[in-house]
């Protein structure tokens, strides 16, 4: 096995009463697509939130490159190279495409804006750099926020649930874009509840319920799994 480029040990969080993450340990190979599946509730967004330090986790280690990261601030992740996109859509409606990229970036402008629209072209956004977000279809809005991450070229990416809502074109156009980053050496975990985009992307699927993982393997076995069956339909 490669060494793994995340590395997550025995990671909790409670909110309340609630464990939302319960002892979760998974490792991440780079040059990888994964899948984090789950019903509502079971904990996706949290782990999300705890690799990426937007909450701070009560027990566990996240590695990075080998690197301790848990425990260190939004930014700091950020920029050892984990990118996310959040559940609920973070574009700025009254910027343009264009300008919705350009907001994360630190340096030399010009440079920026050739990879912006390079980015922009390679989701065929590239009619629509000029384009205020907020007249920008649901789907292309999303097609948006991913680009947005990769602008400081990230070798992990976390995508929350980056297919819902998205049309039948652009959804390929993602997962196309998906399979070209995993072709170029990136790593991408993502969160999604459709099991024929999981089926089709996913070399490897967690499967969490109430915050513990109950499975983890190639898609055709995790949806054979009588314990992932139980999960989704067995209450
Ligand atoms: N900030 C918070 N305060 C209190 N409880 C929270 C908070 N965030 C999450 N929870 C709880 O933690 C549990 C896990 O929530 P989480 O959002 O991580 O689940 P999820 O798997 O992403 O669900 P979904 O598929 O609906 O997005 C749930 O019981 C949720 O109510
Ligand atoms: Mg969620």
């Amino acid at each position: 096995m490669t060494r793994p480029l995340l590395e997550i040990e025995g990671l909790s969080k409670s909110f309340g009463g609630v464990a939302a993450v319960d002892r979760v340990s998974l490792a991440l190979e780079p040059g990888r697509i994964y899948g984090l599946i789950g019903p509502n509730g079971s904990g996706k967004t949290t782990l999300f939130h705890c690799v990426t330090g937007v909450e701070r986790r009560d027990a566990g280690r996240v590695r990075f490159n080998g690197e301790r990261i848990d425990g260190l601030e939004p930014h700091a992740i950020a920029r050892r190279g984990i990118g996310r996109t959040f559940q609920i859509i973070r574009v700025f409606p009254e910027l343009t495409a264009l300008e919705n990229l350009l907001v994360v970036t630190r340096g030399s402008l010009a440079g920026a804006e050739a990879r912006a629209r390079e980015l922009l072209r390679f989701v065929k956004l590239d009619g629509l750099v000029h384009e205020y977000a907020g007249n920008l279809s649901y789907g292309q809005q999303r097609l948006v926020e991913f680009v947005r991450v990769l602008m400081r070229d990230p070798s992990l990416i976390l995508l929350d649930e980056p297919a819902a809502g998205v049309n039948r074109t652009l959804l390929n156009d993602l997962l196309e874009a998906v399979r070209r980053l995993r072709d170029d050496g990136k790593t991408i975990l993502l969160v999604e509840h459709d099991m024929k985009v999981v089926m089709g992307l996913c070399e490897t699927v967690f499967v969490l319920d109430h915050g513990e993982k109950i499975a983890e393997g190639p898609p055709g076995v995790i949806q054979a799994d009588e314990r992932v069956i139980e999960a989704y339909f067995g209450r």
